[in-house]
């Protein structure tokens, strides 16, 4: 992983314009202050879902989390992006812009910038009620399940009640959505992917399986 994304490091950078690779080198230093393991999934928050929508359909969320921009580096690599073919409309670059700065932003002197303080209740408020012990309600909290999935309606993923009609009575969905929680995967459901939990245990994959299947 550590080699492949270096491999791809070397290439971005023979291959990108010298734009790019001013965005890239001047992000470098900041790669310090980002999370040791980047995030897998986008953190919840205003325009999480479009940011997911458009921006996480050639490469992995990572490409972003592991990244801390300043708003003009944002804009400039949404840009690039854009040309590189993201399917962004151009009244949607600024809540994007906007979305990326603030969760994934570093000041114009390079110091780190706190994460808004409603992104955790944010993630809470939205979690789904219905029918859940505690502890899967934090397990999906923790996993982040809750910025793109809700009980009962669809947002960037199905909604679990979907699933659980769909696969519910089927032989084999347990562990078809077990192993979809665990591996990701796409093409079920839309064009967007579900990112991998390799951190799941045993125990709260469990957990969430049962719990999905009941919110029918
Ligand atoms: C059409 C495909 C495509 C879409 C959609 C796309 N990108 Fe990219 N992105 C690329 C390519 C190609 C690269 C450079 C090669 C690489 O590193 O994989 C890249 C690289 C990046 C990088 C540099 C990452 C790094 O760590 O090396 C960031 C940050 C990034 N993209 C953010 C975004 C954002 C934000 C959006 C949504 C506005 C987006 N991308 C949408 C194709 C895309
Ligand atoms: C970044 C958005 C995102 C996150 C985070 C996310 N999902 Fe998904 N999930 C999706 C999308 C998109 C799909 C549909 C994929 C497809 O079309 O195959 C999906 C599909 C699913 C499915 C259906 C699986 C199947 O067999 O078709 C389940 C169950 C599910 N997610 C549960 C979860 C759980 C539990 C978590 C947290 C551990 C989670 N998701 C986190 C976006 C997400």
């Amino acid at each position: 992983m550590l080699q492949r994304s270096a491999t791809r490091w070397a290439r971005t950078l023979t291959v990108l314009g010298p734009m790019l690779t001013a965005v890239l080198l001047a992000s470098a230093p900041i790669g310090a202050q980002a999370p040791a393991t980047p995030e897998p999934t986008l953190a919840p928050g205003p325009g999480m879902e479009l940011t997911m929508q458009r921006c996480v359909i050639c490469h992995e969320a990572q490409h972003i989390t592991r990244s801390r921009l300043t708003r003009a580096e944002w804009l400039e690599n949404t840009e690039l992006m854009i040309k590189r073919g993201a399917p962004v409309a151009a009244n949607e670059i600024a809540p994007i812009v906007d979305y990326l700065f603030a969760y994934y932003g570093r000041n114009d002197d390079g110091s780190a910038r706190p994460r808004p303080a409603g992104a955790a209740a944010a993630a809470s408020t939205t979690a789904p009620s219905a029918g859940g012990s505690r502890d899967v309600q934090t397990v999906l909290a923790t996993y982040g399940c809750t910025g793109c999935h809700a009980v009962d309606r669809k947002m960037v993923g199905p909604s679990f009640k979907e699933v659980a009609h769909r696969f519910g009575s089927e032989a084999g969905g347990t562990e078809r959505v077990a192993r979809r929680i665990r591996e990701g995967g796409a093409g079920a459901w839309g064009s967007i992917p579900m990112p991998p939990h390799p951190a799941i245990n045993d125990d709260e994959l469990r957990a969430l399986v049962t719990w999905v299947f009941a919110q029918r």
